[in-house]
């Protein structure tokens, strides 16, 4: 991307917030230099962006870069699959006159997300006293069943209809006797509903049984002959591919603070979203890693629950809210927005490996007589330059800002870093020397033109 850096054969693209930085454009924008794109986390949870052409794409599932013809897109071992909305996903590419299908490798290995996973999310989140405020995809239940091991089901046993009719023939009836317990409880509360004693459980377990595994089973049998073609050893692929001297750009999902180890728990997604989830995600040694270009938003944004200290509850939000479209690209849950935190973003920068910054949606800050930049945490009167590892601490400690003064010149027609204000060229100083790495690109519209390359 920078024109000073050779190129890469190796790279991970990985947001370093709480997801939507627009790894998406970046991923784009390397797309161009590398031969496949591999995702290797998360799920239909994830919604990247690409605007190319007056079309603005959406990928969930498909890896960004297959938008370019050269490239091969992986779904690897990692992932959670949803296969309706992959199979959407790939016929509206297709409908856009983008053929992604004969370029397409599914990881074998991958999880697969069941109806009763997102019923599951959905009840998690209705019964807790603090909801996480999930995308209600089935994510974590997913999950859960592939770590759990009784439950998961992996694409492969998608291509074996009698392994698939067996398997949900156990599973099916435990999950309906889970998700009535769920549903009868609110809060930790049981409720009678007449059903939750022994008998009645049982009489929602078995009504329709037989049928109910028929359908799901003949369904996802469905599902697996449509995506038999790209089904196969995703690991080997990508161990071959790197021996033949192909270029690997991997696409992280969500956020580093989103990660379920590393990130704000347990107000985080369910799995590792930084770039600690690449070697397990994919089977290919994260050490043969060249480049980690972390993305960050020029100010933070954040959906669902979780600490946030730098959030803004003012008119100021608003306005940021408003020129950066700040609506979930998977919900349209509007986003809760607020100044860069370089404590946050040091951190998730370390644990992820970044080497460089890519810092994006500059231009939404135009406009803002003076900005903020958290450069401490205060907690009950002590300085904290690290976030603390408990979310009820995060949630107490307070940002300590440093102010800079605001511009108020549009920046999408800016093209290079000369042509932005003084005082913007300021900021971005300061926000790289506060996280401790060089900026090497800047985006000012979600446009592919309307990027800068740092030297
Ligand atoms: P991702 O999940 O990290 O790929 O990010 P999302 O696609 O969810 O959200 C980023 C949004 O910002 C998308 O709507 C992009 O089209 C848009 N976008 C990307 N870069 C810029 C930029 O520099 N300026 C503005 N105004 N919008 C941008
Ligand atoms: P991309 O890849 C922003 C958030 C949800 C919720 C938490 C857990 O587009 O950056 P989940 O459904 O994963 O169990 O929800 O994580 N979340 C995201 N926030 N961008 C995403 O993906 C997200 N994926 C999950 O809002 O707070
Ligand atoms: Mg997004």
């Amino acid at each position: 991307m920078s024109e000073a850096n050779l190129p890469s054969r190796c790279t991970c693209v990985v947001g370093l917030q709480w997801g939507d930085e627009a790894k998406g454009k970046i991923v784009d924008l390397l797309s161009q230099e590398h031969d496949v794109v591999i995702r290797f986390n998360g799920g239909a949870n994830a919604g990247h962006t690409v605007v190319w052409n007056g079309h603005t794409f959406k990928f969930s599932l498909l890896p960004t870069g297959v938008l370019h013809p050269h490239v091969t897109g992986v779904i690897a071992n990692g992932v959670v699959v949803y296969p309706p909305q992959l199979l959407r996903e790939i016929e509206d590419l297709r409908q856009a006159g983008i053929e992604a299908a004969s370029r397409l490798v599914l990881s074998d290995r991958a999880h697969v997300v069941f109806p009763y996973h997102q019923e599951e999310d959905r009840l998690c989140e209705a019964g807790a006293s603090q909801p996480i405020g999930t995308t209600g995809r089935g994510i974590g239940p997913c999950y859960q069943d592939k770590v759990g091991r009784n439950c998961g089901i992996r694409v492969a046993d998608l291509l074996e209809e009698t392994r698939l009719y067996q398997k949900l023939r156990e599973i099916v009836p435990r999950k309906r006797r889970w998700l009535s317990v769920l549903a009868s409880h609110r809060f930790g509360q049981a409720v009678n509903e007449g059903r939750n004693d022994a008998v009645g459980q049982n009489a929602v377990v078995c009504e329709g049984l037989e049928t109910a595994v028929a359908q799901l089973a003949a369904t996802y049998a469905a599902y697996g002959r449509q995506l038999r073609p790209w089904v196969r050893d995703s690991a080997r692929y990508l161990y071959e591919a790197y021996q033949e001297g192909k270029r690997l750009l991997f696409e992280a999902a969500q956020g580093s603070l989103l990660d379920v180890d590393h990130g704000t728990y347990p107000f985080v997604t369910s799995s590792n979203s930084s770039t600690t989830g690449l070697w397990s995600g994919t089977g290919f040694p994260a050490r043969y890693l060249q480049r980690v270009v972390g993305v960050v938003k020029a100010y933070t944004t954040r959906v669902g629950a979780g600490p946030f200290p730098t959030e803004l509850h003012d008119e100021r939000a608003e306005y940021i809210r408003r020129r950066g479209k700040e609506y979930g690209t998977v919900t349209g849950r509007p986003r809760r927005c607020g100044w860069f935190d370089a404590v946050a973003v040091r951190y998730s920068a370390r644990i992820s490996g970044a080497d460089e910054l890519a810092v994006m949606l500059l231009d939404v800050l135009s406009g803002l007589h003076e900005l903020a930049i958290c450069i401490a945490y205060d907690w009950k009167g002590e300085r904290l330059f690290e976030p603390p590892a408990d979310a009820d601490r995060l949630a107490q400690c307070r940002p300590v800002y440093e102010h800079l003064p605001g511009w108020e010149q549009e920046l999408s027609e800016c093209r290079r870093l000369v042509d932005l204000p003084k005082a913007t060229r300021h900021y971005l100083d300061r926000l790289s020397e506060l996280v401790g790495l060089p900026i090497t690109c800047v985006s000012v519209g979600p446009d592919r033109e309307q990027t800068i390359f740092c030297r």
